[in-house]
């Protein structure tokens, strides 16, 4: 038994689910209100103890099972989620690489020291005769008493060995100093000493609030640098840490919405003005790691960032990243035939503005706090924000200025998910560049390049053998199991079939295509990969799989792969197996509706709705088994011709 397995179990899915959703019998099953889709007037989400599933009916028209509502509701990654559900149902996951004892103690020792730390410097900026002039300094940029003490500023005095003498007094050797980032050492002459001196001092904690470095700020006019930060180690990597976002994240969930600023002194200034839902990025471009720490609190960003050139160009290189992070997310989700049905759901949301001229986040708030609400709303969606910038100041008369614009953002276009997006967009550049839409259609970019290095496989036409086996369920894990398989096997298979599918008018393979909740991390993990090209995906998959997943990989791995002759139309069988195994879902959801029906006669606005998806449901089958046919029949011409 698997570990999800083994926690579901343990767990009733009913009792989790009515933990927030009320709930009411109905026949063997529990009705409610959907959660995840705004509606008052019918009771579309249904819970089925036997088989420990769910199912919204409604608009969202998903389902699953514990792990997948848990995930959805809470908007967690797998692997929260599983830690959660493990604690709950009691169940200890054995982590691996287990934990170094030694490595353990070290951890502890510095989390200790750090914290020590931030509170030394912060008594020093409070009550020290020396922190005089750092006092003024903070009342001058408007910080209130109650602001210096949530944030827990500091103070670290003008000299060489103030802090080190402090802390040596409480039994920290040189190197656990050295270690913290407190010391800095001369290699040539081998000395050590203080490495802030007579600097107003920022405590950066982790999500988890706790201190894990300083940022710390001259005093001296044209210091330098301006801020200097702790060095970069494992336990202070400001890629993977957002400045405030232990005090912010309750607000960034409350408020469906975080703001990403450039500095301290603009998180400290916003959140004191009570726009709690504000973090910084510290100077560096934003990362992939830092928005899935904040992925987990909302999927609406607003980048509000400085109008320096600098900032202008950290701008294009944050919205990069945004996209490779969210985009895969997207994209793994998105059902590409464009159901606009789930567009509110799936869609992350990145906006962006910039501050005007000369001014940040700090000044503005401190100049007119009512400014800032108006600033933001004024953010734009990224590839709109994009195109204006990239084309502001464009010289329309000139040809290769224009040429190298659209090389810029066409790319970008060109990953939305949405063919209608991708359209509007195309419009949209085509008319800022004032050139044909056609022509932009025409131009070979370096996706296009990308994409055409990917080998096809042949394709000859075989009708795929039904895979025979026990029960239904049965027979859909196999086919799914056997599909992850061979993507496994050949990681370029995913792209070719999912080009079959668009070819077919079939929505690309997404995460409700699978029923294992470890399934459709995979699918996750391998899309991540993808994106990063196609050679040696399993191993990478391997690297950054937890022990879970690589549990089910090894699983998977211990099925039968096609026989090599086998191999040339592989892609289009698992198409057509992925279309059996999308029927089979369809009608066991008919079916379950048919049978909902049945307990549920007295209830007239139900039946109606549940007619509908009935009927909705057919016409889903329908429009499958056209494109089966059309497909086979396109491969059996192939067939005769060759
Ligand atoms: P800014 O230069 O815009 O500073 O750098 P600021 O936040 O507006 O600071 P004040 O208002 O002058 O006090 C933005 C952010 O970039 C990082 C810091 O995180 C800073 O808050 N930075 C900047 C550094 O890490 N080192 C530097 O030398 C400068
Ligand atoms: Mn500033």
């Amino acid at each position: 038994m698997s570990v999800t397995q083994d926690i579901k179990s343990r767990l009733d899915i009913v009792d989790i689910v009515s933990e927030q959703v009320p709930l009411r019998k109905s026949g063997h099953n529990y009705a409610g209100f959907c959660p995840f889709h705004s509606n008052t007037r019918t009771p579309a989400f249904y819970v089925f103890p036997e088989t420990q599933t769910w199912r919204c009916f409604g608009a969202c028209a998903d389902g699953g099972d514990l792990f997948t509502y848990v995930m959805k509701k809470e908007g967690w990654e797998f692997r929260e989620t599983l830690e959660y559900l493990a604690r709950r149902a009691g169940v200890t996951l054995e982590t691996a690489p287990p934990v170094d004892k030694a490595q353990q103690a070290f951890a502890n020792k510095m989390e200790d020291l750090l914290g020590a730390a931030a509170d030394y410097f912060h008594q020093l900026l409070l009550y020290a005769p020396q922190a005089e002039q750092a006092r003024r300094y903070v009342e001058r940029r408007g910080l209130t008493a109650e602001t210096l003490a949530t944030f827990q500023l500091g103070y670290a005095l003008d000299s060489w060995d103030a802090c080190r003498s402090h802390f040596t007094a409480q039994g920290y050797s040189d190197d656990d100093l050295l270690q913290a980032g407190m010391l800095t050492e001369n290699p040539e002459k081998g000395t050590r000493y203080d490495r802030f001196r007579n600097r107003l001092m920022f405590a950066i904690r982790n999500v988890e609030g706790q201190v894990v470095g300083f940022g710390a700020r001259t005093l001296e006019k044209d210091g330098i640098p301006k801020y200097l930060n702790s060095p970069q180690t494992t336990l202070f990597d400001k890629s993977h840490l957002l400045y405030g976002l232990d005090l912010a994240r309750r607000h960034v969930r409350e408020a469906r919405q975080a703001v990403i600023v450039e500095g301290y002194m603009d998180v400290i200034q916003a959140h004191q003005a009570g726009f709690g839902n504000v973090v910084a990025q510290m100077g560096t471009a934003l990362t992939e790691q830092q928005l899935q720490l904040l992925k987990r609190y909302t999927k609406r960003f607003v980048l509000a960032l400085d109008a320096d050139a600098a900032g202008q160009k950290a701008t294009l290189r944050s919205l990069q990243v945004a996209r490779e992070t969210l985009d895969r997310d997207y994209e793994v989700r998105f059902d590409a035939q464009g159901l606009v049905r789930h567009e509110a759901r799936l869609k992350a949301d990145i906006r962006v503005v910039t501050m005007p001229d000369g001014e940040d986040p700090d000044s503005i708030i401190r100049a007119d706090m009512t400014r800032w609400p108006l600033l933001l709303a004024q953010a734009r969606p990224i590839v709109d924000y994009v195109i204006d910038t990239a084309t502001a100041d464009l010289d329309m008369t000139d040809a290769k200025a224009k040429s190298a614009v659209a090389q810029q953002v066409l790319p970008l276009i060109l990953e939305l998910g949405d063919p209608v997006e991708r359209e509007h967009y195309r419009q949209l550049l085509a008319r800022a560049l004032q050139v044909d839409e056609m022509t932009l259609r025409q131009m070979p970019t370096a996706q296009d390049g990308r994409r055409a290095a990917v080998p096809v496989m042949g394709q000859k036409q075989v009708v795929a053998k039904p895979v025979s086996g026990g029960g239904r369920k049965t027979a859909v894990n196999n086919r799914e199991a056997n599909f992850l398989r061979h993507c496994l096997q050949y990681p370029q298979l995913l792209l070719q079939i999912n080009q079959q599918l668009r070819q077919a008018r079939q929505p690309e393979l997404g995460e409700t295509d699978f029923g294992q909740v470890e399934d459709r991390a995979l699918l996750g993990q391998m899309y991540q990969q993808l994106r990063y090209g196609v050679v040696a995906v399993r191993s990478e998959l391997w690297d950054s799989s937890d022990d879970v997943l690589r549990e089910r990989i090894k699983t998977l791995e211990k099925l039968p792969l096609i026989a090599e002759s086998q191999l040339d139309n592989l892609a289009e069988k698992l198409v057509h197996s992925v279309l059996d195994w999308r029927c089979d879902r369809i009608k066991q959801r008919n079916r379950e509706l048919q049978q909902l029906l049945r307990v549920q006669r007295e209830e007239v606005a139900d039946q109606r709705d549940f007619y509908q998806q009935i009927l909705a449901g057919s016409q889903e089958l329908q429009r499958i088994n056209r494109a089966k046919e059309a497909m086979s029949a396109v491969g059996r011409r192939r067939a005769e011709q060759g």
